[in-house]
Protein backbone atom coordinates (compact mmCIF):
# COMPACT_ATOMS: atom_id res chain seq x y z
CA UNK A 1 0.00 0.00 0.00
CA UNK A 2 1.02 3.76 -1.06
CA UNK A 3 0.58 6.37 1.11
CA UNK A 4 1.77 9.77 0.80
CA UNK A 5 1.37 12.38 3.80
CA UNK A 6 0.55 16.18 2.69
CA UNK A 7 1.46 18.76 5.55
CA UNK A 8 2.99 22.04 5.34
CA UNK A 9 5.04 20.66 8.67
CA UNK A 10 7.30 17.95 9.54
CA UNK A 11 10.00 17.33 12.49
CA UNK A 12 12.69 18.45 11.95
CA UNK A 13 12.51 20.10 8.57
CA UNK A 14 10.37 22.63 9.74
CA UNK A 15 8.49 22.66 13.00
CA UNK A 16 5.88 25.33 14.18
CA UNK A 17 3.86 23.01 16.68
CA UNK A 18 2.26 19.65 17.46
CA UNK A 19 1.43 19.23 13.23
CA UNK A 20 4.90 18.66 12.20
CA UNK A 21 5.86 15.85 15.25
CA UNK A 22 3.00 14.05 14.02
CA UNK A 23 4.16 14.04 10.38
CA UNK A 24 7.73 12.83 11.36
CA UNK A 25 7.21 10.23 13.16
CA UNK A 26 3.35 8.66 11.79
CA UNK A 27 5.38 7.89 8.16
CA UNK A 28 8.15 6.13 9.78
CA UNK A 29 6.06 3.61 12.19
CA UNK A 30 4.40 2.95 8.84
CA UNK A 31 6.38 1.83 7.04
CA UNK A 32 7.73 -0.61 10.05
CA UNK A 33 4.19 -1.73 9.74
CA UNK A 34 4.87 -2.00 5.98
CA UNK A 35 2.92 0.54 4.33
CA UNK A 36 5.40 2.63 2.19
CA UNK A 37 4.78 6.17 3.77
CA UNK A 38 6.04 9.25 2.45
CA UNK A 39 6.00 13.25 3.06
CA UNK A 40 5.51 15.67 0.63
CA UNK A 41 5.96 19.63 2.13
CA UNK A 42 6.84 22.75 0.81
CA UNK A 43 10.25 24.04 0.63
CA UNK A 44 11.13 26.23 3.49
CA UNK A 45 15.00 28.26 3.46
CA UNK A 46 16.02 26.37 6.76
CA UNK A 47 19.13 24.72 8.37
CA UNK A 48 18.00 21.53 7.18
CA UNK A 49 17.21 21.78 3.86
CA UNK A 50 21.32 23.37 3.43
CA UNK A 51 22.52 20.67 5.73
CA UNK A 52 21.21 17.67 3.62
CA UNK A 53 21.41 16.37 0.01
CA UNK A 54 18.41 16.68 -2.40
CA UNK A 55 18.08 14.91 -5.79
CA UNK A 56 15.73 17.25 -8.40
CA UNK A 57 13.39 14.25 -9.32
CA UNK A 58 11.06 16.61 -11.27
CA UNK A 59 9.95 19.66 -12.49
CA UNK A 60 6.61 21.23 -14.16
CA UNK A 61 5.19 24.33 -14.48
CA UNK A 62 1.25 25.33 -13.34
CA UNK A 63 -0.89 28.27 -13.78
CA UNK A 64 -1.87 30.26 -10.42
CA UNK A 65 -4.45 32.61 -12.13
CA UNK A 66 -2.63 34.28 -15.30
CA UNK A 67 1.14 33.75 -13.43
CA UNK A 68 3.10 30.69 -14.70
CA UNK A 69 4.73 29.05 -11.85
CA UNK A 70 7.76 26.82 -12.33
CA UNK A 71 7.97 24.11 -9.75
CA UNK A 72 10.94 21.54 -8.51
CA UNK A 73 10.29 18.49 -6.81
CA UNK A 74 13.26 17.44 -4.63
CA UNK A 75 13.76 14.43 -2.87
CA UNK A 76 15.77 13.87 0.39
CA UNK A 77 18.82 11.76 -0.84
CA UNK A 78 19.37 9.45 2.43
CA UNK A 79 15.83 9.24 3.80
CA UNK A 80 17.12 10.26 6.97
CA UNK A 81 14.01 11.13 8.38
CA UNK A 82 13.33 7.00 7.98
CA UNK A 83 10.77 7.33 5.05
CA UNK A 84 11.12 9.19 1.77
CA UNK A 85 10.70 12.90 1.97
CA UNK A 86 9.88 15.37 -0.78
CA UNK A 87 9.46 19.31 -1.32
CA UNK A 88 8.53 21.73 -3.70
CA UNK A 89 9.55 24.16 -4.29
CA UNK A 90 8.86 27.44 -6.04
CA UNK A 91 10.43 30.10 -6.23
CA UNK A 92 9.67 33.40 -4.17
CA UNK A 93 6.56 31.22 -2.71
CA UNK A 94 7.64 28.27 -1.56
CA UNK A 95 11.65 29.07 -0.73
CA UNK A 96 11.31 30.96 2.44
CA UNK A 97 11.96 30.96 6.30
CA UNK A 98 9.12 31.15 8.01
CA UNK A 99 6.20 28.52 7.84
CA UNK A 100 3.37 30.68 8.47
CA UNK A 101 3.45 34.50 8.78
CA UNK A 102 2.88 35.74 4.93
CA UNK A 103 0.41 37.94 3.32
CA UNK A 104 -0.17 35.70 0.50
CA UNK A 105 -0.16 32.53 2.45
CA UNK A 106 -3.82 31.83 0.36
CA UNK A 107 -1.19 31.83 -2.88
CA UNK A 108 1.55 29.64 -0.83
CA UNK A 109 -1.02 26.28 0.21
CA UNK A 110 -2.92 26.83 -3.24
CA UNK A 111 -0.45 26.53 -5.12
CA UNK A 112 2.19 23.99 -3.05
CA UNK A 113 -1.37 21.89 -3.35
CA UNK A 114 -1.46 22.23 -7.35
CA UNK A 115 2.26 21.59 -7.56
CA UNK A 116 1.66 18.31 -5.49
CA UNK A 117 -1.34 17.17 -7.66
CA UNK A 118 0.31 18.34 -10.89
CA UNK A 119 3.74 16.07 -10.13
CA UNK A 120 1.66 13.12 -9.23
CA UNK A 121 -0.52 13.27 -12.30
CA UNK A 122 1.54 14.32 -14.92
CA UNK A 123 4.09 11.66 -13.69
CA UNK A 124 1.77 8.71 -12.99
CA UNK A 125 1.99 8.32 -9.40
CA UNK A 126 -0.77 6.92 -7.96
CA UNK A 127 -0.75 6.41 -4.11
CA UNK A 128 -3.36 4.13 -3.13
CA UNK A 129 -4.09 7.13 -0.11
CA UNK A 130 -3.27 10.64 0.22
CA UNK A 131 -3.17 11.68 3.90
CA UNK A 132 -3.77 15.23 3.99
CA UNK A 133 -2.97 17.18 7.17
CA UNK A 134 -4.85 20.41 8.56
CA UNK A 135 -6.43 23.13 6.37
CA UNK A 136 -3.29 23.85 4.61
CA UNK A 137 -4.29 20.85 2.50
CA UNK A 138 -7.89 20.69 2.94
CA UNK A 139 -8.32 21.36 -0.84
CA UNK A 140 -7.02 17.94 -1.99
CA UNK A 141 -9.48 16.20 -1.71
CA UNK A 142 -12.02 18.23 -3.37
CA UNK A 143 -9.49 18.65 -6.45
CA UNK A 144 -8.67 15.00 -6.78
CA UNK A 145 -12.70 14.41 -7.15
CA UNK A 146 -13.70 17.80 -9.04
CA UNK A 147 -11.41 19.47 -10.89
CA UNK A 148 -10.56 18.08 -14.60
CA UNK A 149 -6.76 18.83 -14.31
CA UNK A 150 -5.75 15.09 -12.16
CA UNK A 151 -7.50 12.96 -14.05
CA UNK A 152 -4.98 9.83 -12.64
CA UNK A 153 -5.84 10.58 -9.41
CA UNK A 154 -9.33 10.27 -9.77
CA UNK A 155 -9.58 6.99 -7.32
CA UNK A 156 -7.07 7.69 -4.95
CA UNK A 157 -8.49 7.54 -1.39
CA UNK A 158 -8.46 10.77 0.49
CA UNK A 159 -8.06 11.27 4.60
CA UNK A 160 -8.01 13.82 5.77
CA UNK A 161 -6.74 14.51 9.90
CA UNK A 162 -7.53 17.79 11.94
CA UNK A 163 -5.11 18.54 14.01
CA UNK A 164 -6.46 21.50 15.06
CA UNK A 165 -9.97 22.72 13.79
CA UNK A 166 -9.75 26.49 15.11
CA UNK A 167 -7.56 27.45 12.41
CA UNK A 168 -10.00 26.79 8.71
CA UNK A 169 -7.62 28.24 6.00
CA UNK A 170 -10.65 30.85 4.73
CA UNK A 171 -10.32 32.93 2.05
CA UNK A 172 -12.17 35.21 -0.21
CA UNK A 173 -13.82 34.20 -3.57
CA UNK A 174 -11.71 36.41 -5.30
CA UNK A 175 -9.24 33.31 -4.66
CA UNK A 176 -11.23 30.79 -6.72
CA UNK A 177 -9.29 31.99 -9.90
CA UNK A 178 -6.19 30.62 -8.40
CA UNK A 179 -7.90 27.23 -7.79
CA UNK A 180 -6.99 24.64 -10.35
CA UNK A 181 -9.89 24.50 -12.68
CA UNK A 182 -12.86 22.90 -10.95
CA UNK A 183 -16.64 21.71 -11.94
CA UNK A 184 -18.25 24.91 -11.23
CA UNK A 185 -21.37 22.98 -10.49
CA UNK A 186 -19.66 22.08 -7.50
CA UNK A 187 -18.70 25.49 -5.63
CA UNK A 188 -20.76 24.48 -3.14
CA UNK A 189 -18.35 21.97 -2.09
CA UNK A 190 -15.69 25.44 -1.28
CA UNK A 191 -18.18 27.60 0.12
CA UNK A 192 -19.22 28.02 3.87
CA UNK A 193 -20.80 31.03 4.61
CA UNK A 194 -19.79 33.54 2.02
CA UNK A 195 -16.00 32.19 1.73
CA UNK A 196 -13.79 29.56 0.75
CA UNK A 197 -13.12 27.25 3.94
CA UNK A 198 -10.63 24.31 2.67
CA UNK A 199 -11.14 22.77 6.30
CA UNK A 200 -14.92 22.42 5.41
CA UNK A 201 -14.38 21.46 2.22
CA UNK A 202 -11.91 18.84 3.26
CA UNK A 203 -14.68 17.61 5.89
CA UNK A 204 -17.60 17.58 2.87
CA UNK A 205 -15.03 15.63 0.11
CA UNK A 206 -12.68 13.20 1.95
CA UNK A 207 -12.94 9.73 2.10
CA UNK A 208 -12.30 9.56 5.93
CA UNK A 209 -12.01 12.38 8.60
CA UNK A 210 -9.57 11.76 11.74
CA UNK A 211 -9.11 13.87 14.63
CA UNK A 212 -6.01 13.44 16.78
CA UNK A 213 -7.93 11.93 19.89
CA UNK A 214 -11.37 10.55 20.66
CA UNK A 215 -12.23 12.95 23.13
CA UNK A 216 -11.58 16.12 20.67
CA UNK A 217 -13.53 14.44 18.18
CA UNK A 218 -16.74 14.49 20.28
CA UNK A 219 -16.19 18.30 21.15
CA UNK A 220 -15.94 19.11 17.42
CA UNK A 221 -19.54 18.09 16.95
CA UNK A 222 -20.64 20.85 19.39
CA UNK A 223 -18.33 23.05 18.63
CA UNK A 224 -15.91 24.05 16.09
CA UNK A 225 -15.27 27.50 15.10
CA UNK A 226 -18.90 27.48 12.86
CA UNK A 227 -18.11 23.93 11.76
CA UNK A 228 -19.39 21.54 14.21
CA UNK A 229 -22.52 20.93 12.51
CA UNK A 230 -20.39 19.87 9.34
CA UNK A 231 -18.53 18.01 11.69
CA UNK A 232 -21.34 15.98 12.98
CA UNK A 233 -23.48 15.59 9.62
CA UNK A 234 -20.31 13.77 8.48
CA UNK A 235 -19.57 11.66 11.66
CA UNK A 236 -20.64 8.24 10.02
CA UNK A 237 -16.67 8.49 8.17
CA UNK A 238 -14.83 9.82 11.29
CA UNK A 239 -12.60 8.52 13.77
CA UNK A 240 -10.47 9.47 16.92
CA UNK A 241 -6.76 7.98 16.46
CA UNK A 242 -4.78 9.34 19.71
CA UNK A 243 -0.96 10.22 18.92
CA UNK A 244 1.39 8.94 19.69
CA UNK A 245 5.26 10.30 20.60
CA UNK A 246 8.70 9.31 18.50
CA UNK A 247 10.31 7.22 20.74
CA UNK A 248 13.24 7.51 19.03
CA UNK A 249 13.74 11.16 19.96
CA UNK A 250 11.68 11.38 23.18
CA UNK A 251 13.28 8.35 25.88
CA UNK A 252 15.12 9.78 28.58
CA UNK A 253 17.12 6.31 28.65
CA UNK A 254 18.41 6.88 24.81
CA UNK A 255 17.82 10.93 24.84
CA UNK A 256 21.50 13.08 24.41
CA UNK A 257 19.86 16.16 24.77
CA UNK A 258 19.36 16.01 28.28
CA UNK A 259 21.68 15.96 31.28
CA UNK A 260 21.76 12.30 32.03
CA UNK A 261 19.93 9.35 30.75
CA UNK A 262 17.82 7.29 32.97
CA UNK A 263 14.51 5.08 33.38
CA UNK A 264 12.03 3.71 35.37
CA UNK A 265 14.39 1.83 37.68
CA UNK A 266 16.83 4.91 38.10
CA UNK A 267 14.15 7.79 37.54
CA UNK A 268 15.12 9.50 41.21
CA UNK A 269 18.35 9.74 40.59
CA UNK A 270 18.34 10.23 36.80
CA UNK A 271 15.89 13.27 37.34
CA UNK A 272 17.45 14.85 40.51
CA UNK A 273 20.45 14.98 38.38
CA UNK A 274 18.75 16.42 35.77
CA UNK A 275 17.21 18.83 38.37
CA UNK A 276 20.23 20.34 39.78
CA UNK A 277 22.01 21.05 36.93
CA UNK A 278 18.88 22.89 35.29
CA UNK A 279 18.40 24.47 38.42
CA UNK A 280 21.72 26.35 38.83
CA UNK A 281 21.69 27.03 35.11
CA UNK A 282 18.75 28.93 35.55
CA UNK A 283 19.22 29.90 39.28
CA UNK A 284 16.42 28.03 40.61
CA UNK A 285 15.92 25.96 43.63
CA UNK A 286 16.82 22.65 43.41
CA UNK A 287 15.32 21.07 46.67
CA UNK A 288 11.83 22.59 45.58
CA UNK A 289 9.06 21.12 43.66
CA UNK A 290 9.55 22.12 39.57
CA UNK A 291 6.70 23.20 38.06
CA UNK A 292 6.85 24.01 33.70
CA UNK A 293 5.31 25.13 30.61
CA UNK A 294 6.39 24.30 27.13
CA UNK A 295 4.10 25.58 24.59
CA UNK A 296 2.88 28.47 22.32
CA UNK A 297 1.33 31.32 24.33
CA UNK A 298 -1.76 31.59 22.99
CA UNK A 299 -5.67 31.87 24.49
CA UNK A 300 -6.13 28.18 23.28
CA UNK A 301 -3.50 27.20 25.38
CA UNK A 302 -4.37 28.74 28.17
CA UNK A 303 -1.18 30.53 28.17
CA UNK A 304 -3.36 33.70 29.37
CA UNK A 305 -3.86 32.67 32.83
CA UNK A 306 -0.10 31.80 33.37
CA UNK A 307 0.48 35.16 34.69
CA UNK A 308 -2.02 34.93 37.44
CA UNK A 309 -1.44 31.16 37.80
CA UNK A 310 2.28 32.03 38.89
CA UNK A 311 1.05 35.34 41.15
CA UNK A 312 -1.14 32.63 43.44
CA UNK A 313 1.60 30.26 43.37
CA UNK A 314 4.19 32.55 44.64
CA UNK A 315 2.33 34.65 46.45
CA UNK A 316 1.06 32.21 48.72
CA UNK A 317 2.83 29.17 48.59
CA UNK A 318 6.30 31.37 48.18
CA UNK A 319 9.38 29.55 48.95
CA UNK A 320 7.82 26.38 48.07
CA UNK A 321 7.78 26.02 44.35
CA UNK A 322 10.04 26.75 41.29
CA UNK A 323 8.50 27.58 38.20
CA UNK A 324 10.00 27.44 34.72
CA UNK A 325 8.40 29.06 31.31
CA UNK A 326 9.66 27.69 27.92
CA UNK A 327 7.82 29.21 25.00
CA UNK A 328 6.80 32.12 22.50
CA UNK A 329 4.01 33.64 20.77
CA UNK A 330 1.32 36.56 21.59
CA UNK A 331 3.32 39.77 22.80
CA UNK A 332 0.73 40.53 24.97
CA UNK A 333 0.90 37.12 26.78
CA UNK A 334 4.72 37.15 26.73
CA UNK A 335 5.17 41.09 28.36
CA UNK A 336 2.50 40.08 31.09
CA UNK A 337 4.73 36.78 32.04
CA UNK A 338 7.44 39.14 31.61
CA UNK A 339 6.24 41.35 34.00
CA UNK A 340 5.87 38.58 36.92
CA UNK A 341 9.50 37.47 36.11
CA UNK A 342 10.46 40.93 37.70
CA UNK A 343 8.55 40.29 40.31
CA UNK A 344 9.47 36.64 41.49
CA UNK A 345 13.13 36.46 40.17
CA UNK A 346 13.93 33.74 42.78
CA UNK A 347 11.15 31.26 42.31
CA UNK A 348 10.66 31.68 38.34
CA UNK A 349 13.15 31.76 35.38
CA UNK A 350 11.49 31.36 31.44
CA UNK A 351 12.92 31.47 27.99
CA UNK A 352 11.63 33.16 25.69
CA UNK A 353 11.62 31.10 22.08
CA UNK A 354 11.66 27.69 20.58
CA UNK A 355 14.03 25.70 21.90
CA UNK A 356 13.90 22.08 21.21
CA UNK A 357 17.02 20.91 23.25
CA UNK A 358 15.64 23.13 25.54
CA UNK A 359 12.35 21.10 25.85
CA UNK A 360 13.82 18.10 26.10
CA UNK A 361 15.97 19.27 29.32
CA UNK A 362 13.11 20.68 30.75
CA UNK A 363 11.10 17.93 30.97
CA UNK A 364 13.90 15.65 32.32
CA UNK A 365 14.17 17.87 35.28
CA UNK A 366 10.44 19.16 36.49
CA UNK A 367 8.39 17.50 38.36
CA UNK A 368 5.31 18.82 36.81
CA UNK A 369 4.05 19.66 33.44
CA UNK A 370 1.00 22.69 33.97
CA UNK A 371 -1.55 22.49 30.43
CA UNK A 372 -4.25 24.60 30.99
CA UNK A 373 -5.46 23.97 27.75
CA UNK A 374 -8.82 25.58 26.44
CA UNK A 375 -8.77 23.72 22.94
CA UNK A 376 -6.38 20.74 22.96
CA UNK A 377 -7.14 17.75 19.94
CA UNK A 378 -4.53 15.72 21.04
CA UNK A 379 -1.21 17.61 23.18
CA UNK A 380 1.87 15.92 22.71
CA UNK A 381 3.48 17.64 25.97
CA UNK A 382 1.67 15.74 28.53
CA UNK A 383 2.96 12.30 26.52
CA UNK A 384 6.63 13.35 26.89
CA UNK A 385 6.29 14.52 30.21
CA UNK A 386 4.56 10.97 30.86
CA UNK A 387 7.22 9.12 29.24
CA UNK A 388 10.19 11.57 31.10
CA UNK A 389 8.27 10.86 34.42
CA UNK A 390 6.75 14.36 34.83
CA UNK A 391 3.55 14.45 36.61
CA UNK A 392 0.85 16.75 34.14
CA UNK A 393 -1.56 19.17 35.64
CA UNK A 394 -3.94 19.67 33.00
CA UNK A 395 -7.15 21.24 31.88
CA UNK A 396 -9.99 18.16 31.39
CA UNK A 397 -10.07 18.41 27.75
CA UNK A 398 -10.32 17.16 24.76
CA UNK A 399 -6.52 14.43 23.88
CA UNK A 400 -5.79 15.84 27.52
CA UNK A 401 -8.75 13.86 29.32
CA UNK A 402 -8.52 11.12 26.95
CA UNK A 403 -4.37 10.27 28.01
CA UNK A 404 -4.02 12.03 31.55
CA UNK A 405 -6.26 9.99 34.56
CA UNK A 406 -6.51 11.20 37.74
CA UNK A 407 -4.52 9.95 41.10
CA UNK A 408 -7.79 9.89 42.43
CA UNK A 409 -9.04 7.65 39.94
CA UNK A 410 -6.38 5.50 40.09
CA UNK A 411 -3.90 6.92 37.42
CA UNK A 412 -1.02 9.40 37.11
CA UNK A 413 -1.72 13.03 36.71
CA UNK A 414 -3.99 15.88 38.13
CA UNK A 415 -7.07 17.42 36.30
CA UNK A 416 -9.35 20.28 36.83
CA UNK A 417 -12.13 21.61 34.90
CA UNK A 418 -11.75 25.07 34.00
CA UNK A 419 -9.34 27.57 32.46
CA UNK A 420 -9.36 29.37 35.35
CA UNK A 421 -6.16 30.11 37.38
CA UNK A 422 -7.24 29.38 40.91
CA UNK A 423 -8.42 26.46 39.68
CA UNK A 424 -5.12 25.92 38.08
CA UNK A 425 -3.06 26.89 41.01
CA UNK A 426 -5.27 25.21 43.21
CA UNK A 427 -4.13 21.62 41.51
CA UNK A 428 -0.71 22.45 41.45
CA UNK A 429 -1.37 22.19 45.34
CA UNK A 430 -3.01 19.19 45.51
CA UNK A 431 -0.36 17.90 42.94
CA UNK A 432 2.40 18.90 45.13
CA UNK A 433 1.14 17.99 48.52
CA UNK A 434 0.24 14.56 47.17
CA UNK A 435 3.71 14.23 45.64
CA UNK A 436 5.70 14.94 48.91
CA UNK A 437 5.07 11.59 50.04
CA UNK A 438 7.88 9.71 48.78
CA UNK A 439 5.50 6.29 48.29
CA UNK A 440 3.09 8.65 46.09
CA UNK A 441 5.90 9.62 43.88
CA UNK A 442 7.33 6.45 43.56
CA UNK A 443 4.04 5.30 42.27
CA UNK A 444 3.32 7.56 40.08
CA UNK A 445 6.31 8.41 38.24
CA UNK A 446 6.41 4.51 37.58
CA UNK A 447 2.75 4.64 36.20
CA UNK A 448 3.51 7.41 33.96
CA UNK A 449 6.72 6.00 32.85
CA UNK A 450 4.93 2.59 32.29
CA UNK A 451 2.57 3.79 29.86
CA UNK A 452 2.85 3.09 26.60
CA UNK A 453 2.32 5.89 24.28
CA UNK A 454 4.25 5.13 21.50
CA UNK A 455 3.28 5.59 17.79
CA UNK A 456 2.88 1.56 17.75
CA UNK A 457 -0.92 1.13 18.27
CA UNK A 458 -1.83 4.68 16.91
CA UNK A 459 0.03 3.85 13.32
CA UNK A 460 -1.89 0.48 13.39
CA UNK A 461 -5.26 2.09 13.63
CA UNK A 462 -4.38 4.44 10.59
CA UNK A 463 -3.63 1.33 8.16
CA UNK A 464 -6.87 -0.27 9.19
CA UNK A 465 -8.51 2.68 8.26
CA UNK A 466 -6.63 2.89 5.13
CA UNK A 467 -8.03 -0.76 4.52
CA UNK A 468 -11.04 0.01 5.06
CA UNK A 469 -11.82 2.60 2.41
CA UNK A 470 -9.59 0.14 0.05
CA UNK A 471 -11.95 -2.58 0.44
C1 LIG B 1 -1.99 20.65 17.14
C2 LIG B 1 -2.86 20.52 18.38
C3 LIG B 1 -2.27 19.56 19.40
C4 LIG B 1 -1.91 18.25 18.71
C5 LIG B 1 -0.99 18.52 17.52
C6 LIG B 1 -0.60 17.26 16.77
O1 LIG B 1 -0.83 21.34 17.45
O2 LIG B 1 -3.07 21.79 18.98
O3 LIG B 1 -3.19 19.31 20.43
O4 LIG B 1 -1.26 17.39 19.61
O5 LIG B 1 -1.64 19.38 16.61
O6 LIG B 1 -1.70 16.54 16.33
Amino acid sequence: MKVIHLSVECFPVAKVGGLADVVGALPKYQRELGVDSSVIMPYFNRKFVHEHSFDVVAKGEIYQGSALLEYEVLKEMDDTLGFPLYLIRIPNLLDREEVYCYQDEADQWIAFQHAVLHYLNYNKIQPDVLHCHDHHVGLVPFLTKWSNEFDELKDVKTVFTVHNGQYQGWMSWSKSLFIPSFDTWKWGLLDWDGLINPLATAIKCCDAYTTVSEGYLKELYVEANGLQHLFYDERAKSIGIVNGIDTEFWDPALDSLIDQNYAIQDVDEGKAGNKLKFCNEFGLDPTKPLLSYIGRFATEKGADILPEVIDNLLRQSSGKISIFILGSGDSGIQEKIQEVTGIYQRDLAVFFGYNEQLAHRVYAASDMLIMPSRVEPCGLNQLYALKYGTIPVVRKIGGLKDTVIDVEEGGYGFLFNDVNAEEAADTVKRAIKYLSYADNLTKTRDAAMGLDYSWNKSAQKYIELYNQLLK
